[in-house]
């Protein structure tokens, strides 16, 4: 346990505790008059998990523009405060600051180009950006205009951006000419035109950004800073009921292709906004760094919807940790006065490595808040956050939610006493409950499968274009519950300790990575006839992708095929999806049905190949296959 901290402005764990004893429909509708509203809701929420009801509401009657709540409401008390500030890649390139002036300009421009090009209120706007100011300009312009932004994360290959595009069926992509990341160039406008090979697209949207050289089509792709010459810097926000779409976010599940996740106005704006302020104790006006990219759902809430709502200073990052050298965030932290900075555990175990010099030789006297998200932070990174980056003045806000629940959900406020890889309690109106695999719901001190029993306001409302996915995947495990696919702990204390997922989805490097999608991928491939991936610890990623591959009877396993099918994954997904290791196998653990024995494979991917580890594997068609898999597991 570490003490608790005196924090001005934050709740302490009875603080907290009574908060949440408090919630109720006039709490809610209180709660909520923190946004602007053109018209008050009358309704908090109204929903049933319930098969026969199954639905969803917040914020009834309420009508409101995320824009406008995110900037115009600013701009008399603080017009010519800093909103962005904007860091790139390179240290000694020129930074830039945006005030919320500047902002609304850029962001009515934005606005006025896509209505130019056609788009209405509904459409749906691809955003495939590297981390540049005009990523959240473009983001934030769709919300004015009423279009439902879908943002693709950068790292993501032709393949995978073309299928986002054709399943929300998104017409029009904003991109820039190249990103930058840790030195080197992302070539998105070209990953775009292979995409446009694919999927159909009208109009392609190029922000200059390096001025690498591009090649631009006629009557489909246009210059940004061309088009916004001509449109006016003012454009009215469009009225938008609390439960329209806000925007969707494509992740993985344990089966089937990405979904695109769908977030509403009111409610999600409401709780990015609520928890950011809750977790962070977050004052107008203080910088907070979100490391996260805009790709990501950490980056929607926390780089750009919940600190701007908050009439905050927010900072967008272009590069990585360690570029040119580990010491760089604490430099940026330096150099900008980071008040909070809010990363993943995967980051801090790089760096941990690098040696506490990196860290020491910087002053971090800025900093007040240290958050963590993403994967379960284990203690010693924990420790190190707090003792050598925080020198043990800062208190570590580690926050457990998912893209599908918008925002945090498990989360200290900063002066509760906290616990080294605990996210302590959850916030109001979040019910986490425990249930074993039969749905047994579990009390006192112990460990099971995670579930919400309540609903929230950021809560996801739907798969996009699939009106039973979303009530088949989250509801139908414990039927009138939301199961989260975590498994947790509650300790005596009350407090919550994520475990990490409990079904196949693996998170590598705080990010999720559905088994499936990459088995898929290898399966395509001429030389394979199947293939089985799991999870495997990895010191620095949390879980690497281990990947079992079956070869057609005319392929031979060779070193270069390894390294060729590794790479066929990268260019099919993306590198985040790169297996860490692939064992040739020829045949995978089945049931006598032809099921195949994922526990059996993910033991020996941890390397526990004991008779006691692999337990029974006497109901296997071939029991055989599984002494081939010991004997030839990678990395003994
Ligand atoms: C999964 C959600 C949360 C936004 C970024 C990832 C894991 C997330 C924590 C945490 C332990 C965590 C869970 C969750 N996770 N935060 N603080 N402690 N585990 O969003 O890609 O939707 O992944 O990330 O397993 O289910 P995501």
């Amino acid at each position: 346990m570490v003490t608790a901290q005196a924090f001005p402005g934050a709740l302490d764990r009875d603080g907290r505790e009574a908060l949440n004893a408090g919630v109720s429909d006039a709490f809610w509708l209180d709660a909520v008059k923190r946004l602007d509203w053109m018209t008050p809701p009358t309704q908090a929420g109204d929903w049933s998990f319930e098969k026969d009801d199954f639905h969803i509401r917040w914020f009834g009657e309420g009508v409101l523009n995320v824009s406008a709540n995110c900037i115009d409401r600013h701009l008399t008390e603080r017009g010519d405060q800093v909103a962005i500030v904007f860091e790139p890649d390179e240290p000694d390139d020129r930074f830039h600051k945006f005030t919320y002036r500047e902002v609304h300009r850029a962001v009515c421009r934005f606005a006025n180009v896509m209505k130019s090009q056609g788009v209405r209120k509904g459409d749906r706007v691809t955003i495939y950006m590297p981390m540049i100011p005009e990523a959240a300009f473009a983001m934030l312009a769709c919300a004015r205009i009423g279009a439902v932004h879908s943002v693709v994360f950068g790292g993501f290959s032709p393949e995978a951006l073309a299928g986002r595009l054709e399943d929300c069926g998104s017409r029009i992509v904003i991109t820039a000419d190249e990103g930058r990341r840790g030195g080197k160039s992302v070539p998105l406008k070209a990953n775009v035109d292979a995409a446009c090979a694919i999927a159909e697209i009208d109009t392609v949207i190029v922000v200059q950004a390096t001025g690498g050289e591009v090649t631009m089509q006629d009557g489909r792709d246009i210059w940004y800073h061309e088009a916004a010459e001509t449109v006016s810097a003012d454009c009215p926000p469009e009225p938008m009921n609390a439960e329209d779409p806000l925007f969707i976010l494509y992740t993985s599940g344990s089966t089937g292709k990405p979904k695109g996740v769908m977030h509403t106005t009111g409610g999600y704006l409401f709780w990015a906004a609520y928890t950011h302020e809750l977790c962070f104790a977050h004052q107008p006006g203080q910088l907070f760094w979100c490391t996260a990219d805009v790709g990501w759902v950490t980056g929607h809430s926390y780089v750009v919807y919940g600190p701007l709502a908050n009439g905050g200073a927010t900072l967008m990052f272009e590069g990585v940790p360690n570029y040119p050298t580990p010491s760089r965030f604490w430099e940026v932290c330096d150099k900008h006065q980071v008040e909070t900075i809010f990363t993943a555990p995967t980051a801090l175990r790089a760096l941990m490595r690098e040696g506490d010099d990196f860290v020491t030789r910087t002053s971090r006297s800025s900093l007040k808040l240290l958050g963590t998200v993403g994967e379960p932070i284990n203690p010693e990174a924990w420790r190190w956050y707090h003792d050598v980056v925080g020198e043990g003045r800062c208190p570590v806000i580690d926050t457990w939610w998912q893209t599908e629940t918008g925002a945090a959900l498990i989360a200290p406020s900063p002066a509760m006493p906290l616990k080294p890889g605990s996210a302590t309690l959850p916030l109001p109106g979040v019910t986490p409950e425990l249930v074993d695999a039969d749905g047994q719901v579990l009390e006192g001190a112990t460990s099971g499968n995670l579930c919400l029993t309540t609903s929230w306001p950021g809560m996801m409302r739907g798969v996009w274009g699939d009106a039973d996915r979303f009530f088949q995947t989250y509801f139908t495990a414990y039927p009138g519950k939301y199961f989260t696919g975590d498994g947790a702990r509650r300790d005596a204390d009350g407090y919550w300790w994520i475990t990490g997922r409990v079904d196949d989805v693996i998170n590598v490097s705080g990010h999720r990575m559905g088994t499936a999608e990459v088995e898929s991928a290898l399966v395509l491939h001429a030389d394979v006839a199947e293939a089985a991936v799991v999870g495997m610890p990895h010191d620095i990623k949390g879980q690497g992708i281990y990947a079992y591959v079956t070869l057609n009877a005319d392929a031979t396993p060779s070193d270069q095929l390894r390294r060729e099918l590794v790479q066929w994954v990268r260019r099919e997904i993306g590198p985040i999806a790169s297996p860490d290791a692939l064992q040739f196998a020829p045949g995978l653990p089945k049931t006598r049905s032809g099921k195949i024995m994922r526990r059996i494979l993910r033991k020996i991917a941890e390397g526990e190949v004991s008779a006691a580890a692999l337990g029974d594997t006497s109901t296997l068609a071939d029991p055989a296959v599984v002494d081939d898999l010991v004997a030839n597991r990678i990395g003994q």
